[in-house]
């Protein structure tokens, strides 16, 4: 019943509990002194970002965005992404750090890059879960990942298909779900 219903993981959540830890740490460092605030893209990085902002052992704030990208296969740009819901905080002068789900386009991080650059903040950077470099249709600088994975589409631990899957406590590829 169960392996019916969740798949079998690609990532599991022992491998994923040991990248944060990690990352938490590096981010600590590259952070230290500085004013950090971490904003998670919502739906997608829920799960990812509640565990990560836990790993990092410094002083930081939080605050939260959701976008959505219409997918437009007519447009060589491959649609637009919106801004369905913005943070509340005034950025100018932070260290802001985005926190993704997985980067496939990289439309998503390129929209919210040049957002939140009008808004002056003193740094910014992103992370993310999951990296699809394979699908890359655009070049993005992305600061930090915990995983590559390859052209598989992937739910799970935040990530959905259809708005369902989110609750999976670890990533699974949408096959190996779908075929049991
Ligand atoms: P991008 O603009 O194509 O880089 O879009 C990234 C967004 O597409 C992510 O934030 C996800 O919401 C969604 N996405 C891309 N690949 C997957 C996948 O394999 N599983 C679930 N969502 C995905
Ligand atoms: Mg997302």
């Amino acid at each position: 019943m169960e392996k019916k219903l969740f798949g079998k993981p690609i990532i599991t959540q022992e491998s994923m509990r040991r990248r944060i830890k990690s990352l938490g740490i590096k981010i600590a460092r590259d952070y230290q002194g500085k004013d950090l605030m971490m904003i998670g893209v919502l739906k997608g990085a829920f799960a990812f970002f509640s565990d990560l902002v836990r790993a990092v052992p410094i002083p930081l704030e939080v605050d939260f965005l959701v976008v959505s990208r219409q997918r437009d296969k007519r447009r060589k740009d491959g649609g637009t992404v919106k801004i369905i819901s913005d943070i509340a905080s005034e950025i100018k002068g932070r260290d802001v750090l985005i926190v993704e789900d997985i980067v496939d386009s990289g439309y998503t991080v390129t929209f919210l890059r040049e957002e939140i650059l009008k808004r002056n903040p003193n740094s910014l950077k992103f992370c993310t879960l999951l990296n699809k470099p394979e699908r890359r249709k655009i070049q993005v600088e992305i600061d930090y990942i915990c995983f590559e994975i390859p052209d598989r589409y992937v739910v799970g631990y935040g990530l959905d298909y259809k708005n369902k899957y989110r609750n999976l406590p670890y990533i699974a590829a949408l096959d190996n779900i779908t075929a049991e």
